[in-house]
């Protein structure tokens, strides 16, 4: 009986020094993929694709979707290094060059951010039938602001993230 419990603590050593616990990861610097948005507060439900370059901080958005029943589209430019915006409107045929206040933001989880879980979405049962991610979740007290953010476990690439704020209700992006 000692002996088939020592054994069974023994394995379960061997399997949790095997598993590494996930750790926050950051995406890769260059990536271009594809975005839908909804924020319900502002009635806004938006589709994007985007071009993201972390090395040189710059953000290419083309966006087209819905804001309180108007139909948009737009294309903008963001380059973090100059500060500066660029919003491009082909039915307008104009280009308005604005000055960008914020800060690059990485594409990452956040340091403090805490494990809920890791899962697989879809199936475990054969190789390329499921996606091993995991779910984190956290706080920014300055802000009021929850976050939930699912990334994959190989490479760090953003699945899903859910921001809810006391002030401005949730925004739900994947
Ligand atoms: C939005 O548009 C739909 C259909 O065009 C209309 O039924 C609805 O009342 C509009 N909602 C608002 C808030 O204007
Ligand atoms: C395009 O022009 C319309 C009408 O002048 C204006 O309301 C709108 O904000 C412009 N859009 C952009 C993206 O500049
Ligand atoms: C987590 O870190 C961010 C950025 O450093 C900070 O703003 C936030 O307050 C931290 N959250 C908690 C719960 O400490």
């Amino acid at each position: 009986m000692h002996l088939l419990i020592s054994l069974s603590v023994c394995l379960l050593l061997a399997v949790t020094a095997v598993a590494q616990k996930p750790h926050p990861c950051k995406s890769p610097p260059l990536m271009v993929g594809h975005l839908s948005v909804i924020y319900p507060k502002g009635e806004t439900y938006v589709s994007e694709r985007f071009t993201y370059d972390a090395l040189g901080k710059k953000i290419r958005i083309r966006m087209e979707g819905v804001e309180h029943n108007h139909s948009f589209y737009e294309d903008v430019l963001m380059l973090f290094g100059e500060g500066v915006i660029y919003q491009i409107s082909y039915r307008n045929k104009t280009c308005t060059k604005k000055p960008l206040k914020v800060p690059f933001q990485p594409m990452e989880i956040p340091q403090n951010a805490t494990l809920q879980a890791q899962i697989i979405i879809g199936s475990s049962s054969g190789p390329g039938q499921g996606l091993l991610v995991n779910n984190w979740m956290g706080e920014i007290p300055e802000q009021k602001v929850k976050y939930y953010m699912t990334f994959t476990e190989f490479g760090c690439i953003p699945v899903s993230t859910l921001y809810i704020s006391d002030k401005d209700g949730w925004l739900f992006s994947r």
